[in-house]
């Protein structure tokens, strides 16, 4: 990538462009990031091996399925088209949630997506407009697809919860776990080239593991029925705290718009 395309990325993003000779990333750096990124084998060729360098994808295997997987195989939701899942979230009473939310938020954007880019749950703005990813993060979550040449409507963006827990506490686990049927059916629906899990409850949950967001990023998972490889990236709310961080999150970015491409 020559240079004025890199900065206009990275400016879409918000990301300052100019920083201080001494403390700069070099373009050896972001070639490389670009390099490794690029050279992810396919998804219908998945490397040996469950665990995973930054090229390699982790084996589609039995290790691999975690509660999502095996929630609501037995249940309805399992085999509803998309309208019906939207209708069905829309009305959920499974977990306590349903009395605090204003409405629930089961997702945006387009069903036949390559990339399906997973939050934590809504906030008090998404609970009260419906939609995912509306606030100050959303917006900014805006501009980190717009860096990777892409939009709301053409990715599916939902959350792990669908329905916001009061005070934006963390999720519970029997609300993950009351929600994971319909976040099956929506990848089973959508069936993603790509998956982006952004912030840690996010991936977290999803992985099912306690490690730490810096130990998930810059490696490939393998998530959901399909096994669709996952990234991990910073939660944009976090970004907007931690501008420092953005340039970690573009590299991220940069590695999904590789496979995105392959
Ligand atoms: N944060 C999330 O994780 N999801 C949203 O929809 C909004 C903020």
């Amino acid at each position: 990538m020559d240079e004025s395309t890199r900065r206009a990325y990275l400016e879409a993003m918000g990301v300052t462009v100019w920083v201080p000779r001494g403390s700069r990333g070099t373009d050896a750096d972001t070639e490389e990031t670009a390099r490794a990124a690029s050279s992810v084998p396919p998804a219908t060729e998945p490397s040996p091996g469950t665990s995973t360098g930054p090229t390699s994808l982790p084996e589609d295997d039995a290790a691999a399925v975690t509660s999502f997987e095996r929630s609501a195989a037995t249940s309805d939701v399992a085999s509803m088209d998309g309208e019906t899942l939207r209708r069905t979230i829309l009305g959920c009473t499974a977990c306590g949630l349903c009395e605090t939310r204003t409405q629930a938020v089961p997702g945006v954007g387009s069903l036949t997506a390559d990339l399906l880019v997973i939050g934590e749950a809504p906030g008090q703005e998404e609970d009260r407009r419906g939609e995912p990813f509306v606030g100050r993060a959303g917006q900014l979550l805006d501009r980190m697809l717009a860096a990777i040449g892409l939009d709301r409507q053409t990715v599916y963006i939902t959350n792990v919860l669908k329905c916001r827990p009061p005070n934006n506490r963390d999720p519970r686990a029997d609300e993950v776990q009351a929600c994971a049927a319909y976040l099956r059916r929506q990848i089973e629906l959508i069936d993603p080239k790509v998956i982006l899990s952004v912030g840690r409850i996010s991936a977290q949950s999803l992985l099912e593991t306690d490690e730490t967001i810096g130990r998930l990023r810059e490696r490939w998972h393998r998530f959901g029925p399909n096994g669709a490889p996952l990234r991990v990236t910073y939660h944009p709310a976090y970004l907007l705290r931690s501008p420092g961080q953005k340039r970690k999150s573009w590299g991220d970015l940069k590695a999904v718009r590789a496979l995105l491409a392959d």
